[in-house]
């Protein structure tokens, strides 16, 4: 049996790294005062029509319940927050400052960075209209990168304004019906042939090129380059007016962030939807809001590739996976005695292993080395003494069975 195209087997090692990312994501995210939530992996079908833009639609895996529902397994964390949002609206005091991390699932083309399942955090900040707030979400989309290792001369933040577009259309009587595919076009610019490009710019070609070949000025993105830089963040940032995202719901700033080399598809993205929570709660409730994504295939590869950034996830994913402490067991009738004492131990916190059937000495220690244990205990010929062994330095010691946990305990190294 094969698995699925795009789907992932996680063995414990890739467990081990996907677990130091989310630590990262939690820990950074924390820090900005955002609290964790989460939603449903499946909903209804309907709720990615409304504004998630064509290209996500075609991506959705969809079926029929039982019920005979039309869903989809989430592709996007952004409209049920909506929804949420809009439900609950009148129990939190606003701005809320939301983050989550979960799995997506979208049926894209295979290719690098790319799958049919990720994971992602989002970070959204909902009811607040000020910049200050899309300042604090780069500025902790940056802080993120940089809890790896990552710096400015491997990232970088590329920034626009979608209303310089929309002015940019308006002023030329482009009716508003044709806006969302226009922008598509200029989303993919560069990742698609000219002459395709051309094809469907149609009459606005050559204005739009020239436009995207000599770039733009914004005054909003000018002020929001000044706070990162109040904050020693502006390193990371270029104004990049080919930046408008993919998703239809955005409404003012955009932003997404790629390698350096710009060997990689986007490691994030996110901006402004001031309308999707009016637009889905039916007008009911009307919210402005800004957030973005981080995926973790791409982020994956990255700190593969960075030397610095490696290094630090091997050292910390190795360290986690050790255990404190290796019972050896030399005389089967001690198991007993080891066991209780392996309860007591594992009580308070340690990290205990042991032989689950009967094994030579030699080889119990070769576990206990292979599975970074600090301290073997040896329950065998000196009882009711026990022999420890300290596996960085091998010295060993006797020590009456009714004291060991204290004597660990005493041992810094092993406080549990
Ligand atoms: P997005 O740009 O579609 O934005 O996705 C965010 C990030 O998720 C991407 O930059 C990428 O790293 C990762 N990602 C997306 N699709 C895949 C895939 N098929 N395979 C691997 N990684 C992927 C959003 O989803 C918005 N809802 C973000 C947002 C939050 N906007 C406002 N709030």
């Amino acid at each position: 049996m094969q698995k699925l195209p795009g789907f992932r087997d996680f063995l414990p090692d890739d467990c081990a790294a996907r677990n130091y990312i989310f630590a990262h994501w939690r820990e950074v995210a924390r820090r900005y005062g955002f609290v964790e939530w989460d939603g449903p992996i499946l909903e209804p079908t309907e709720l990615y029509k409304k504004k998630s833009g064509s290209e996500i639609v075609d991506q959705l895996f969809t079926f029929t319940d039982k019920g005979e529902r039309e869903v989809a397994m989430r592709p996007e964390l952004t409209p049920t927050l909506a929804r949420v949002t809009a439900a609950h609206e009148r129990e939190f005091k606003k701005p809320l400052k939301w983050f989550s991390i979960g799995r997506f699932f979208r049926f894209e083309k295979q290719q690098r960075g790319r799958l049919r399942e990720h994971f992602q955090l989002n970070c959204d900040i909902i009811g607040e209209t000020a910049l200050a707030a899309d300042i604090e979400l780069l500025a902790l989309c940056i802080d993120l990168l940089r809890a790896f290792g990552l710096t400015e001369n491997d990232v970088v933040v590329r920034i626009s304004n979608r209303e310089f577009w929309t002015d940019f259309l308006r002023e030329r009587n482009v009716p508003a019906d044709r806006w969302d595919n226009l922008l598509q076009v200029i989303d993919k610019f560069g990742r698609e042939s000219r002459e395709k490009t051309i094809e469907k710019l149609g009459e606005l070609a050559d204005l739009v090129l020239k436009v995207l070949s000599e770039g733009g000025k914004s005054e909003k993105l000018d002020r929001l380059v000044d706070g990162l830089r109040d904050r020693g963040l502006a390193e990371f940032v270029d104004i990049d007016v080919q930046i408008v995202r993919g998703l239809a719901y955005y409404t003012g700033i955009v932003f997404e962030v790629f390698d350096r080399a710009g060997n990689l598809r986007a490691i994030a993205g996110g901006g402004r939807y001031d309308n999707l929570i009016g637009l889905l709660s039916n007008g009911a409730i009307s919210m402005p809001a800004v957030g973005f994504a981080v995926g973790d295939v791409v982020l994956g590869e990255l700190i593969n590739e960075i030397p610095r950034a490696r290094a630090a996830m091997q050292k910390a994913t190795a360290s986690d996976r050790k255990i404190d402490i290796y019972i050896v067991i030399a005389k089967e009738e001690r198991r007993a005695d080891a066991l209780r004492q392996i309860q007591q131990l594992r009580d308070v916190g340690y990290r205990v292993d042991y032989p689950l059937a009967s094994e030579k000495v030699g080889k119990q220690f070769q576990t206990a080395e292979q599975l970074g244990a600090r301290v073997a205990v040896l329950f065998g010929d000196e009882w009711p003494e026990l022999k420890l062994k300290d596996m960085t330095t091998a010295q060993q010691e006797l020590v009456p069975y009714d004291h060991l946990l204290a004597h660990l305990q005493a041992q810094s190294s092993l406080s549990s």
